[in-house]
């Protein structure tokens, strides 16, 4: 069988081998003929990190080509997506009905293949905040892979969304996700694109947005933070007192965290460390309603970069140097 292993003697640390065992599943584990996947940003660390010869791989999108022998998840022929631990990047995967959803005709593999990893970080951070109709939400990363599904999923809750982004040209991307507001720094001495107080340069209104959108929004009741490092703490100090700031990525560094920045901004906010994978056990429905929402047209997942599987060293390059936005997907034949 076909699929990728670690190698530290190529670029990129990854090789496609014929060698690999046929899955062998356990008896509550159906088996999934691949057709696509997605890339995340913590498995490049890992792909780095892990032994000579270890198979990466989470999110994968195909079809049920072998029933689980105790009767239970999909049966034969269903389109499914799955949320893998690791060596999902292969022609086949055994899988659990619990880490599965079926998909509909109207949700594309290359679609679900960008749900397990981004879109539950996004789905179980926004739950922190509870019932999020018209509160105020921030999404630092909002062009990421898991930013564009914060934005979109807040905005579906009825929230109103402000997103921050690394440079302007960004916010038009993440205003068509649907973002109320947009920034591009966070910093208390920051000035607006109106020379207001804080908040950072904000992108121009949508064609459909009033004026007064333009305005710094805040404080927040949510914040969702994949950033980390010096953001973190500016974050930390727009939020309204008692509110919740989830942190789930540092791709921006180490944070310095101090009691000021709780007593002096936000008394009694919380910070919370979100761990996505778990609960393990609702993977399945969580994956389930992502994929409701694309078949209902709530959610269009961002494709930045498409190809064939054969170039997921070359994709990740990509992702390394943040030449697209949004989720890269490479495809089977
Ligand atoms: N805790 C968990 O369970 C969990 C789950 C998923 C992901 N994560 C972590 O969350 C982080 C984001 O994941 P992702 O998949 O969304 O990554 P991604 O697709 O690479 O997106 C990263 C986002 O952060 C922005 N960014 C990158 N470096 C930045 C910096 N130094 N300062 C400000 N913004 C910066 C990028 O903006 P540009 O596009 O403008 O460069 C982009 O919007 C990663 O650290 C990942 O490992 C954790």
């Amino acid at each position: 069988m076909r699929g990728f292993v670690t190698d530290a003697t190529v670029p990129g640390g990854l090789r496609l081998t014929d060698g690999l065992p046929e899955p062998a599943p356990a008896p509550h584990e159906a088996v999934v003929e691949v057709r696509a996947f997605s890339l995340n940003h913590d498995e490049a660390n890992l792909i780095r990190r892990r032994p000579h010869g270890w198979r990466p791989g989470q999110d994968t999108a195909g079809v049920v080509v072998r029933a689980a022998a105790d009767g239970t998840g999909p049966r034969e022929g269903t389109r499914v997506v799955a949320y893998m631990d690791w060596e999902g990047w292969c022609e086949r995967i055994p899988i659990a009905g619990h880490r599965t959803a079926v998909l509909p005709d109207e949700v594309s593999f290359e679609q679900a293949a960008t749900l397990p990893v981004a879109g539950l970080t996004a789905l179980r951070a926004l739950r922190v905040g509870g019932a999020l109709l018209g509160r105020n939400v921030l999404v630092t990363g909002a062009s990421g892979g898991v930013g564009q599904f914060a934005v979109q999923l807040a905005v579906a809750s009825g929230a109103r969304v402000t997103a921050h982004v690394t440079r302007p040209e960004r916010a038009a991307e993440v205003r068509a996700l649907g973002a109320h507001h947009v920034v591009t720094s966070l910093a208390e001495n920051a000035e607006n694109a109106e020379g207001g107080e804080g908040g950072g340069v904000f992108g121009p209104p949508g064609p459909s947005e009033p004026s007064d959108s333009y305005r710094p929004s805040g404080p927040f009741h949510l914040a969702l933070d994949g950033i980390g490092g010096p953001l973190l703490p500016q974050v930390m100090h727009r939020m309204a007192p008692g509110a919740t700031t989830v942190l789930y990525g540092n791709i921006g560094g180490p944070a310095e965290v101090r009691i000021l920045d709780f007593a002096g901004y936000a008394p009694n906010s919380r910070l919370m460390g979100l761990v996505s994978p778990i609960p393990d056990e609702t993977k399945g429905e969580d994956l389930a309603i992502l994929v409701a929402l694309i078949a209902d047209g709530r959610l269009t997942p961002r494709i930045g970069l498409r190809d064939t599987w054969d170039r997921t060293p070359e994709a990740f390059a990509a992702l390394a140097a943040r030449a697209f936005r949004g989720k890269a997907v490479l495809v089977l034949p």
